[in-house]
């Protein structure tokens, strides 16, 4: 008997993911701290057993990179306990770069692709629903959307697009040792996509490109820590350099088409009220 454990089940790819497997049939086991079929705690080692209980495959997410300073990471010892629980595969949600040393995700890719087991990693670029469901949410709300990106592009990935690879990872054999780079079909930059956005909205939405030092004080006003703050600010700045621009074919490698455009997405989800 087959089952799946999906973490952060109730987090923009989890839950996804859950409804795909479901859908399609195959059992499943959401988990998360609340709100999911076992309560879940990457911090509390002792919620693990029952959630990797019977579990043939598993989808892991990291949800906090502020958690990467512990060493070994907790994805790290979550690995090991899901090997000893006789978890036969693994799919990673990792992040572009985590297979360099120095990304705060290295050694949770790293410990996954060393797992012994079958394990499938994906390192998608910026979700779309950044826009719609996270940081970003409030700024499109507010019609300015102020980051200090500048003319930077970025291909953004539709979460539907990561969630439809995780599942054909976790359910099909042919994926197993791939680490597939996702990316959206045209990198925008963050004007642009606002463009889209108000064409979807029927509602103005300005971009402005905001000084590194000003977003910065802005995140500290708003009571971000200060090391996940200036991490934010550096990574937005990355975008602005051209550092997260590249197209990758990870999309079509897993599934055989083409991924999401923006423009799909922006209508979707202005048409499921995400921004009224
Ligand atoms: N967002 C992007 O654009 C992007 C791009 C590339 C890579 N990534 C990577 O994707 C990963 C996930 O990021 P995300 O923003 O999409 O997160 P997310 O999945 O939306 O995270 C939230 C989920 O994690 C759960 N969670 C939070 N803390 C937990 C804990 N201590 N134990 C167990 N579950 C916990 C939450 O449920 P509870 O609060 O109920 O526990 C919720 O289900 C990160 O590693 C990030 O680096 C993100």
């Amino acid at each position: 008997m087959k089952q799946n454990l999906i973490l952060a089940a109730t987090g923009k790819t989890g839950r996804r993911v859950a409804a795909r497997l479901s859908a399609a049939g195959h059992p499943i086991r959401t988990a998360a701290r609340s709100g999911a079929d076992v309560p879940f705690d990457l911090d509390d080692p002792a919620t693990w057993p029952a959630a990797l209980d019977g579990v043939t495959a598993a989808y892991l997410v990291e949800p906090s990179l502020d958690s990467g300073a512990q060493q070994p990471p907790r994805i790290a010892r979550l690995v090991d306990a899901a090997v000893q629980h006789g978890v036969r595969r693994l799919v990673l949600l990792s992040a572009p770069g985590a297979e360099r040393e120095g990304h705060p995700l290295h050694a949770t890719d790293l410990a996954v692709r060393e797992s012994g087991v079958e394990w499938t990693v994906l390192r998608p670029n910026w979700f779309s629903q950044n826009f719609s469901e996270d940081f970003w949410l409030p700024a499109v709300r507010s019609g300015t959307l102020a980051l200090p990106t500048g003319q930077g592009r970025v291909p953004f990935i539709d979460a539907d697009d990561i969630a439809d690879v995780a599942a054909a990872a976790l359910t099909e054999d042919r994926h197993a040792g791939q680490a597939y780079e996702l990316t959206g079909p045209r990198a925008l930059t963050f004007a642009e996509a606002a463009d889209l956005i108000a064409a979807a909205t029927g509602k103005p939405l300005r971009f402005v490109d905001l000084p590194a030092e000003e977003f910065l004080q802005q995140q500290l006003s708003y009571g971000t820590p200060t090391e996940a703050a200036q991490r934010m600010t550096n990574l937005l700045v990355g975008i602005s350099t051209g550092a997260h621009a590249a197209l990758h074919d990870g999309v079509e490698r897993a599934l055989g088409r083409a991924p999401r455009r923006f423009e799909d997405f922006a209508v979707a989800a202005a048409a499921a009220g995400c921004w009224s």
